[in-house]
C-alpha cells in the first residue's frame, strides 16, 4: 500500500464508521453499539454490530469484522488501495498519489482499454466477410442485428494472430494481451489468440467496462463455451452477464438463467431483465450486486435435474435474504414422444414471448417451488407414503422463518396429503421443537468448549498457546481501550507473544504510539488481510473493563513472559516434560 501515514490519519478522523456503514445498512441504537443486518450474510436478525467508539464494525453471525476502509472493501469488493480511493472521494479528499498505487491503476485502466479495442475489433469483423460463418450462426439462432449489437456481440476468426496482429499494431504488449487473456503462450514460447472462430460475447460490468469474454463454438465442437480466465480487471463472482442492461429495466424483477444466449433471446423478446451468472453457482457477491437494482429475483434455471439443484442451492443462499424470490420453471417439451429438457432460449422460441410471460406472471414462490420437489418424491396414494410425505414436508416447513409463512404452507401441505390440518400443524409444532432444540444443544456444546471457541475461525491463525494467547488478546484489548494504559517503556517484545499476528499488531500499535498517531484498530487496514482484521476485531469486541486496567494489564503481561520464557530461563522440570511430552507425540504417530 503506502498511502502517507498523515493521509489515512486524516481519513480515518473524516470517515466515521457509523455514517459509512449508514449508508448501507440501517442501523438501529443497542446500548452503546449500533446494530443492523449483516450485509455479508443472511439473516433475520440484526447481529452485525457497529461501534462509534472503536470505529468498528463486527458480526456476530459471520465473523467478518474491521474498520471502516475493511468495511468498504468488503462491501464494494475493492482491493484496499481501491477502497482508500472509494472512501476519499467520499470524504472530498485528494488521494496524494503513490508510485506502486498508480502503477496497479494504470495497469487495470490499460486492461480495460485493451478488452474494450478487443471488442470492437471483433464486433467490426463481424460486419465484415470474415466473419460471414458467425453472422450465419447468429441468424440461424434468430439473433437480430440490432440485438447483437446491444450485446456488443463479434466474431473471432478461424485463424491464430488476427487479434494478436490488430492489437500489436495499436501499441498493446504481449505482456497486456497476456495479462488479459486474450492471448495464450505454447510451449515454446510463442503466442496464440486464445478464442478463435467463435463468436464473442463481451461481458460488461455495471460500469460499463468490457471486463471479460464469454464465446462459443460455431457448431458441435467442445468446449462449447470457452470464457476469459480471471484477470485483474475481472472475477467471475462478482459479474453477472447482461446486468449492465438489465439495471435499466422498468420490470418490476431480475430474472436469473443459466446461459449467455437465454438472456440474449428474453432480451430480444422484451424481457430486459434477464441475467445469467453464465453456468456458476449463483454467489454471494453476485446476490449484493442485484440488491442495489431490485428487490424480487425470478429464477429461471434449466428444468433438468442440475438446473432443480441449482434452483435449491440459490434458494438456500437467498434464504432470509431482502429479496423476494421466485422460481419460473419451464416445462419441458414433447418431442417425438419424449419429454426433453428446455432452457429459456428455446421455450421462448417454440412457445413464444406471451407464453413466457405468463410463466414469469405464476410463478411460484421459493417455498411452493420446495414443496412439490418433495411433493414429486412420493406417492400420494399410498398410505405409507403420506406419513413419510408428512414427516419430510414438516421439516421443511419448521425450517421457514416466518410464521406467517409457515401457517399458510402448512394447510397447503395438508390439503396435498388429504389429512387434517390440526394433525399437520401438530407434526410441524413437533418438527420446529426439533429444531430449536438441535439448535441450543449447537450452542451449548460450543459453550462447554471455550478453547475451540477461542481459537481464530481462520485455521493458518490457530493459537499453539491458549492460555499465552488469552493474555496477548488481553493485552491488545485494553490498549486499545484505553491509551493512557501505554506503559512508559515497552513491556514485551513481538518475539515473546505465542501468536505471531497478536505480536505483530502489538508492534504495529506500540509504533503508532511512537509516532505520535492515534492508536486504532481501523489503520491496520493496509497491513492486515481481511481474515486476520476479522479476528483482531473480534478480540476486541470481547468486554475488558478499563477500570483497574493497569492491574490487568500488569497480570497479562506477567502471564505471557511466564508462558513464552526462552530456553535459557525456562524451569527445567518444565522443559524435561515438554521435551516427554514430544516424544509419546511421535510414538503415537508411529503407531497410528
Ligand atoms: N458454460 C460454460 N462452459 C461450458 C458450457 C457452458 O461456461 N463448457 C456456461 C455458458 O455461460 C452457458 C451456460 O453455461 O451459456 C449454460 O450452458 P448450457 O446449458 O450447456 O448451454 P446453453 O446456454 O443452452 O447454450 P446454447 O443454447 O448456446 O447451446
Ligand atoms: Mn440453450
Amino acid at each position: 500500500m503506502a498511502f502517507p501515514q498523515s493521509f489515512m490519519d486524516e481519513l480515518l478522523a473524516r470517515c466515521d464508521i457509523a455514517d459509512v456503514v449508514g449508508s448501507y445498512v440501517q442501523l438501529t441504537r443497542k446500548g452503546s453499539n449500533l446494530f443492523g443486518l449483516c450485509p455479508f450474510h443472511s439473516e433475520n436478525t440484526a447481529s452485525f454490530s457497529v461501534s462509534t467508539d472503536k470505529q468498528i464494525y463486527y458480526c456476530f453471525g459471520c465473523k467478518k469484522g474491521g474498520g471502516v476502509v475493511n468495511f468498504i472493501m468488503e462491501e464494494e469488493g475493492l482491493s484496499f488501495p481501491e477502497a482508500v480511493q472509494f472512501l476519499a472521494k467520499r470524504a472530498g479528499l485528494e488521494v496524494p498519489e503513490e508510485d506502486g498505487n498508480r502503477e496497479a491503476g494504470r495497469r487495470r485502466a490499460r486492461l480495460l482499454e485493451l478488452n474494450r479495442d478487443a471488442a470492437r475489433f471483433y464486433h467490426q469483423l463481424l460486419q465484415q466477410p470474415e466473419g460471414r460463418a458467425v453472422q450465419d450462426y447468429l441468424n440461424r439462432r434468430q439473433i437480430r442485428k440490432a440485438v447483437a449489437t446491444r450485446f456488443g456481440m463479434g466474431a473471432s476468426l478461424d485463424a491464430w494472430d488476427t487479434l494478436l496482429t490488430a492489437m500489436t499494431k495499436k501499441g498493446y504488449t504481449k505482456a497486456e494481451l497476456l495479462d488479459a487473456g486474450l492471448v495464450v503462450q505454447n510451449k515454446n514460447g510463442g503466442l496464440y489468440d486464445k478464442f478463435r472462430n467463435r463468436l464473442m460475447l463481451p461481458v460488461i460490468d455495471t460500469r460499463g467496462d468490457v471486463v471479460a469474454f464469454g464465446s462459443r463454438v460455431l457448431d458441435k465442437s467442445e468446449p462449447k463455451y470457452m470464457n476469459s480466465s480471471e484477470t485483474p480487471v475481472y472475477s467471475k463472482r462478482r459479474v453477472l452477464y447482461g446486468l449492465n442492461l438489465a439495471k435499466k429495466t422498468k420490470r418490476p424483477n431480475i430474472i436469473l438463467c443459466e446461459g449467455n444466449l437465454d438472456i440474449v433471446t428474453l432480451h430480444q423478446a422484451g424481457f430486459d431483465n434477464a441475467v445469467a451468472s453464465m453456468g456458476t453457482a449463483l454467489t454471494v457477491e453476485q446476490t449484493r450486486l442485484l440488491s442495489r437494482f431490485t428487490k424480487e429475483l425470478v429464477l429461471c434455471y434449466d428444468n433438468d435435474n442440475a438446473g432443480k439443484i441449482a434452483t435449491e442451492r440459490a434458494l438456500q443462499l437467498l434464504n432470509g435474504a431482502e429479496f423476494t424470490v421466485k422460481v419460473l420453471q419451464l416445462p419441458k417439451r414433447l418431442v417425438d414422444g419424449q419429454y426433453v429438457k428446455q432452457d429459456a432460449d428455446d421455450f421462448i422460441k417454440f412457445q413464444g414471448s406471451d407464453a413466457f410471460e405468463r410463466l414469469l406472471n405464476g410463478s411460484e414462490n421459493g417455498v411452493e417451488f420446495r414443496m412439490a420437489q418433495v411433493a414429486a418424491r412420493y406417492d400420494l396414494t399410498d398410505d405409507q407414503a403420506r406419513v413419510a410425505y408428512s414427516e419430510e414436508i414438516s421439516d421443511l416447513l419448521a425450517s421457514l422463518p416466518n410464521a406467517v409463512e409457515r401457517e399458510i404452507y402448512t394447510t397447503r401441505a395438508a390439503g396435498t396429503a388429504k389429512i387434517a390440518p390440526e394433525a399437520m400443524k401438530l407434526e410441524v409444532q413437533r418438527a420446529f421443537k426439533r429444531h430449536l432444540a438441535r439448535k441450543k444443544r449447537a450452542e451449548l456444546r460450543k459453550d462447554l468448549n471455550p478453547a475451540s471457541q477461542l481459537q481464530p475461525k481462520e485455521r493458518t491463525l490457530r493459537y499453539e498457546n491458549i492460555r499465552s494467547a488469552r493474555a496477548e488478546e488481553g493485552v491488545l484489548r485494553l490498549l486499545l481501550l484505553d491509551e493512557s494504559l501505554f506503559p512508559a517503556s515497552r513491556p514485551l517484545e513481538e518475539s515473546q507473544f505465542s501468536s505471531p499476528l497478536l505480536g505483530r499488531v502489538f508492534g504495529l500499535l506500540w509504533q503508532a504510539r511512537e509516532d505520535g498517531r492515534p492508536v486504532s484498530l481501523a489503520a491496520l487496514a493496509g497491513v492486515l488481510s481481511p481474515e486476520e482484521m476479522s479476528h483482531i476485531t473480534a478480540v476486541c469486541q470481547q468486554p475488558e473493563s478499563a477500570q483497574n486496567g493497569g492491574r490487568a494489564l500488569a497480570d497479562y503481561i506477567r502471564v505471557i513472559q511466564k508462558e513464552n520464557c526462552t530456553d535459557a530461563g525456562k524451569d527445567p522440570l518444565l522443559a524435561a516434560t515438554e521435551k516427554y511430552k514430544d516424544k509419546k507425540g511421535t510414538g503415537g504417530k508411529q503407531h497410528g
